[in-house]
């Protein structure tokens, strides 16, 4: 009603660009593709600013053109600018926010995306995106107000709302360049799952197809993988589910008597105890995604009632009569060999059959290759720093190669928690292979004595002051400047270590 009688006041403005970023937080928690992310944010900033359309460009970091995350219908193809092209590459280099009548007659204005997107630029408001140290990641571009030109007041806004897109988007997997370097690059396509190796751009278009799909999704896959982080991702990119819940049955933690009724539910009085009826998960995740983790681990009986609902839909609630239908979308994981399972007669072939219509093997961390375990680490770091409080922290040489060396056994799980472990425990910003707490058969390989290159080149003729000198400097600089530490490591106390620099 007070919309009605007030349609532009600022108040409810304000309330819209609130809501905006409201809702922004919650896409950034989730494991959603991260082009699905860049244009629902396209798409809020153009209704927030009565535009007909907003794209938002990231520079990016390997080639350093601007790539558009384009929004509303109809449907286009990336668009890739070359550095300092048209109007947005003119705001990507200099940083001003440029407000144009008819965009047009500008001289800077590159036609060839009208061109190609058959769209005609009349009004048109670019912004830069900038981070909190002020390195430019991308611009943000409105185009074509409906109602007259866009105001003074418009380019402060689209000023602020690009700062928290840029605040939004650290939030993100897509990690800003090194340094004050400008741009992003993509760590993966979905946010929070990071991997480029070939084999897990495989897991990303079966997984992709397969959100787009109603079909049951089998992951497998060894301990530590991401089997829940993708059975996750497949909820929060199938756009028919997303909106309703993601409900988990962890099949190890139950006994065989409470899992059913967990699963089913139970009406009143069905066992001692029952005082009111209770709806189960599978009820719960109608029309949502009901992810079936550890399902090897399933008793033959409730395997036989989980048939049944994987079958037909339909499912009975402990101590009822009616059979009850649920519309939920099945995701199943396990770590199991469930073919030899099947062989030895303890899983159900017709179930296994039933839960493997799409298959998906994410590959074990060593299979990714060295390159893929220090993308990783590199994003646990940032992670657990920032959530440590820790700020920007390195890994040394010595530690690097120990975490491309090491075969991972538990997968990235493993990998996760030794790198948190050495954001808690390494004394200076720096981690060292012994602050990863990696069992001692791998770190033997890097505990070999440091290469001479470690050590400090003293040519024959030096006076012995100076060969003191120079071996203190040594000292420091590997110790990254800690007095105490160096101290301690030559034996000697502060103070002499002062008179001795
Ligand atoms: N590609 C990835 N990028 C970022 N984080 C990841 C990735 N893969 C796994 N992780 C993280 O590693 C941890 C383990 O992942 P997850 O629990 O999904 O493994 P799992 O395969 O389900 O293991 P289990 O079989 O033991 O249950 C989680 O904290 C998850 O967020
Ligand atoms: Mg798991």
């Amino acid at each position: 009603m007070l919309a009605r009688v007030l349609p532009s006041s600022p108040l409810i403005e304000q309330s819209n660009k609130l809501s905006l970023l409201l809702d922004l937080g919650a896409l950034l928690a989730r494991e959603v593709e991260l082009d699905a992310l860049l244009s629902a944010l396209s798409s809020r900033i153009a209704e927030a600013l009565h535009a007909e359309r907003a794209t938002l460009y990231l520079v990016d970091d390997a080639s350093n053109e601007l790539v558009s995350h384009v929004t509303s219908l109809p449907v286009i193809g990336q668009i890739r600018l070359p550095a300092g092209k048209g109007i947005a590459g003119y705001v990507a280099e200099t940083g001003e926010v440029v407000n144009l009548r008819d965009a047009a007659t500008d001289p800077r204005f590159f036609s060839e995306v009208d061109k190609r997107t058959g769209f005609r630029s009349k009004t048109m408001l670019t912004a830069p995106i900038r981070d909190s140290r002020r390195a430019i990641r991308g611009v943000v571009q409105v185009l074509n107000k409906h109602d007259g030109t866009f105001s003074t007041e418009d380019e402060a806004f689209l000023l602020a709302l690009a700062a928290q897109v840029a605040q939004a988007l650290e939030g993100t997997t897509l990690r800003p360049a090194a340094g004050s370097a400008r741009g992003v690059s993509l760590r993966g396509p979905f946010n929070h799952i990071v991997g480029a190796s070939e084999p897990m751009r495989a897991v990303y278009e079966q997984i992709q197809r397969a959100a787009s799909t109603d079909a049951t999704v089998l992951l497998r896959g060894e301990t530590g993988v991401g089997k829940g982080l993708f059975a996750r991702a497949i909820h929060a990119n199938s756009a028919k589910r997303a909106a309703r819940e993601l409900v988990t049955v962890d099949c190890t933690t139950l006994p065989p008597t409470l899992i059913e009724s967990e699963l089913f539910g139970h009406e009143k009085g069905a066992f001692t105890g029952a005082d009111r009826r209770v709806i189960g998960k599978v009820e719960r995740a109608h029309e949502g995604t009901l992810f079936l983790d550890e399902v090897g681990e399933l008793a033959p009986a409730v395997q036989a009632k989980l048939l049944r609902l994987v079958q037909d839909k339909s499912f009975e609630r402990v101590g009822g009569r009616a059979p009850q239908q649920s519309d939920a979308r099945i995701v199943a994981a396990t770590h199991r060999d469930l073919e030899a399972m099947v062989a030895k007669g303890e899983f159900r072939q017709d179930l296994f059959y039933r839960l493997r219509v799409v298959e998906v093997t994410i590959p074990p961390l060593r299979a990714r290759g060295a390159e893929e375990v220090l993308r990783l680490s590199e994003h646990f770091l940032a992670m657990y720093a920032r959530r440590h409080g820790r700020g920007e922290m390195q890994v040394s040489p010595g530690a690097r190669r120990l975490l491309c060396e090491h075969d991972w056994p538990g997968n990235v799980r493993e990998l996760e928690h030794a790198i948190e472990r050495a954001v808690v425990t390494a004394p200076t910003i720096r981690i060292e292979p012994q602050h990863l707490g990696l069992p001692a058969r791998t770190r033997a390989r890097s505990d070999r004595p440091p290469a001479p290159t470690e050590g400090v080149h003293l040519p024959l003729g030096l006076s012995l002051a100076e060969v003191e000198r120079r071996y203190v400097a040594a000292t420091l600089a590997k110790m990254e400047g800690n007095v105490s530490r160096t101290a301690e490591s030559l034996g000697i106390s502060r103070n002499r270590l002062k008179r001795k620099r």
